[in-house]
């Protein structure tokens, strides 16, 4: 490794594999969005679907305003433990889910009218009982794409995600409070801005009768170089001319570059470079890599043949494609070394399961003020039995 360190662990003293999430890392985040909270009057939501580690939650809430929901479990945990507003959105309920959120969230986003004339009456009953008051939101599907990945596209033609305008329904507008989109993946603000464009073009004549407007997620606003001014400038224009509160609902944004996932190698093994084996199981513990897919960054690793030794480097599943990457490293690997993972917070954690018995990772927490860790879960047998 050069220059400045990249964690401020010790791999060599942990248990592997582990995911460390950093607080000081994810602090720097937050300080970023507090910016754009501040100069905005923006509301911003943690979208749990990316990172949802029960025990740095608290420590979000002191920065950002809410949760956003997927689920009925989700939102449970918003509601519990976030303890600030909580907004769901599923491209479809069960009468199950409905009753479940009524007692949890506080926006429910409705995907179709179907939806929304199907459960308003049993959600206004159901939650005047419990001495609560729930606002109905819709997604909007603004038709306009900034990604090239259809499966990280909302709007790609036969998209089952959000209203377009054709089957817009103005006459059912009566108790709708906010409307809401979602069409960004890891994108900048001029992406955002376009999109703003687009969705004032289709849906402007809307806006004014909401309370509020949520640009969903995909801001990657911590990213170094992301044009916050930009953002800033788009929001305060939005709200200016439209008279709502805008909402953000960042994932990655949140936690970015703020958790690791430490490996160990088992073995080296030989072949047209050789094939290094590690604890950590890329299908198991990151499977976004094969699901997006991307070539994770290794501390102190470069692209094959950058540096001295290029190898291979894979997991202990039965998966052929249970494969990382290629790497290379100033000096040959051996058994025993660590390998950190960077990262590896979000959409990692939240998606780990136990593919061949694998073992779940640890969830270790690195300390503010003085980085000490601190091992929050360790996982067995009864994880991998109690969910078959
Ligand atoms: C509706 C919605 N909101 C928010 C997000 C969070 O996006 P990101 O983690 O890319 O910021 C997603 C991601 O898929 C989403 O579908």
């Amino acid at each position: 490794m050069t220059g400045q360190p990249e964690y401020r662990f010790d791999p060599n003293t942990l248990s592997t594999p582990c995911f460390v999430v950093d607080e000081k890392l994810l602090d720097a985040n937050l300080n970023i969005l507090k910016g754009v909270k501040d100069r905005t009057g923006c509301k911003i939501l943690l979208a749990l679907k990316c990172f949802a580690m029960p025990r740095v939650l608290p420590r979000i809430a002191g920065v950002l305003d809410g949760v956003c929901a997927s689920s009925p479990h989700e939102a449970r945990l918003g509601y519990d433990v976030f303890k600030k507003e909580v907004h769901t959105f599923g491209a479809a309920y069960s009468r199950d889910d409905i009753l479940d959120l009524c007692r949890t969230t506080d926006h429910l986003v409705f995907n179709s009218f179907n939806q929304y004339t199907r459960f308003a009456s049993l959600v206004k009953d159901t939650a005047a009982a419990l001495g609560r008051s729930i606002e109905f939101g819709l997604r909007i599907n603004p038709e306009h794409s900034e990604g090239t990945v259809p499966i990280y596209d909302p709007c790609a033609p036969g998209s089952r995600l959000g209203i377009k305008r054709k089957d817009f329904r103005p006459d059912l507008l009566a108790g709708i409070t906010g409307l809401h989109w979602h069409n960004l993946c890891e994108q900048d603000a001029d992406c955002l801005e376009r999109t703003v464009r687009a969705a004032e073009a289709g849906f402007g004549d809307f806006f004014k009768k909401m309370n509020y407007v949520n640009f969903g997620g995909g801001h990657h606003i911590t990213r170094r170089g992301y044009n916050l001014d930009l953002l800033v400038e788009t929001i305060l224009t939005f709200q200016d001319r439209w008279d709502v509160q805008v909402y953000l609902e960042p994932g990655e944004a949140v936690a970015l570059n703020a958790g690791f996932l430490v490996a160990q190698v088992l073995d080296i093994l030989p072949g047209d470079m050789d094939i290094v084996i590690m604890d950590a199981s890329v299908p198991a513990h990151m499977p976004d890599v094969i699901e997006m897919p991307y070539r994770p960054d290794i501390a102190g690793s470069g692209p094959a043949g950058k540096k001295a030794y290029t190898c291979r480097i894979g997991g202990p599943s039965c998966l052929a494609g249970d494969v990382a990457g290629e790497y290379s490293f100033d000096t040959p690997l051996k058994v025993g070394d660590r390998l950190v993972f960077k990262d590896m917070a979000i959409y990692s954690m939240v998606k780990t399961n136990t593919f061949n018995g694998i073992c779940l990772p640890d969830i270790n927490l690195c300390r503010e003020p003085d980085g000490r860790v601190e091992t929050v879960r360790t996982f067995g047998y009864s994880d991998f039995y109690n969910r078959l």
